[in-house]
């Protein structure tokens, strides 16, 4: 049956525009809250019958056209032998270049936990929901592993990539590899769509872009057999760049209007792109940004709504639902 979010990222007309939040399952939601209370993070990700559960609350609650898999982006590294604790992002070790181009190959058997999960959600959501796989792009999850965490400006890994470039590249050839095998083996599990997290690349200036994020992003991409999304925000600067890694669409962030960002883009699918913080403000604000949305994406095939960054833990569920109910309406 025609899922309107595989159908939008093919281009195709849809029955209804669809519409997901990054981050949907999560703090705001009062019964994610009530579930953390019980299993930590890590413990509810490699559960499935808690991740499954943590995946369908938003989809009950607001019926979204995708319900994107309980993880991090963090995961497949645990299962690579990389040790991390969460607070609330995570934290580890720094890592050499070199320690992490040593990193052996996934082993989807220890990640079996992640496509039990989707297995169980494709089962239980409706037939129209696409389910959504993800992994963090090779060069974001390189900066989690040599930062040791989050970071202002990443300058550790901005000053790595600069002073061995053949270093990174062997670090990042690593990590495309085996997301790669991680993504699929998502699809093989029943995602019906793949979404590639490049959170950090906007730090990069264009030609760093080009040369260290976006290889990688293509190879972590190449081959696979579901609609792709490549997601990097803060990077306005490199739009008419990143179709090259090959995916079927791209997110956007909300720093430009989405007709500009398309425009930049070219003749792709495009994902996103209203700032989290409309969320924040009341029913009218939020009704007039989806019209605005709407009329920036006038006429053209392939529009997934969805905010422009992962929602605002401070942002009240009822917001969300009247967000569903005004691009349904
Ligand atoms: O609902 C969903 O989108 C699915 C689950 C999901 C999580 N993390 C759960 C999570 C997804 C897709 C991610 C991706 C992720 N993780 C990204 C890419 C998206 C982005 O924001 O750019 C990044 C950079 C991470 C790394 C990470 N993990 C951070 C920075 C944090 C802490 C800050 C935060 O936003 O919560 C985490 C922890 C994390 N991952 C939580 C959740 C629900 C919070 C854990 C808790 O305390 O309950």
């Amino acid at each position: 049956m025609a899922r309107p979010l595989v159908e939008a990222l093919r281009r195709r007309p849809v029955v209804r525009r669809p519409v997901w939040i990054m981050r949907q399952a999560g703090r705001y939601l009062p019964e994610y809250r009530e579930l953390r209370a019980r299993h930590s993070f890590q413990d509810a990700v490699a559960t499935p019958a808690v991740a499954a559960e943590i995946t369908l609350q938003p989809i009950r609650r607001f019926d979204m056209d995708g319900a994107v898999i309980f993880a991090d982006i963090m995961t497949p590294l645990e299962a690579m032998g990389v040790e991390m604790t969460f607070d609330p992002g995570p934290r580890l070790r720094p890592h050499t270049l070199a320690e992490v181009a040593a990193l052996g190959p996934l082993d989807v058997g220890r990640v079996g936990f992640i496509a039990e999960t989707i297995r169980r959600v494709r089962s239980d959501v409706p037939d129209e929901t696409a389910v959504i796989g993800f992994a963090g792009a090779p060069l974001t999850l390189l900066a989690y592993l040599v930062e040791g965490g989050g970071s202002k400006d990443y300058m550790r890994l901005r000053g790595e990539l600069r002073a061995d470039p053949a270093a990174a590249r062997a670090a990042l050839s690593t990590l495309a590899a085996a997301m790669n095998t991680y993504l699929a083996m998502q699809i093989d599990a029943g995602a019906d769509v793949v979404q590639l997290f490049d959170s950090w690349a906007g730090v990069l200036d264009r030609e760093s872009f080009r040369d260290m994020a976006m290889p990688p992003a293509a190879r972590a991409l190449a081959g696979l057999e579901a609609p792709r999304i490549y997601f990097a925000p803060g990077c306005g600067h490199t739009l008419d760049i990143q179709p090259a890694v090959g995916a079927e669409g791209y997110g956007v962030d909300w720093r430009l209007p989405l007709a500009e960002a398309w425009a930049r883009l070219g003749d792709v699918a495009i994902q996103g792109n209203v700032d989290p913080a409309i969320l924040l403000a009341d029913p009218d604000t939020i009704r007039k940004a989806v019209v605005a949305l709407f009329a920036g994406s006038a006429g053209r095939d392939g529009h997934i709504v969805n905010l422009g960054h992962g929602i605002d833990r401070h942002t009240p569920p009822e917001n969300v639902a009247t967000f569903v109910e005004a691009v349904r309406a």
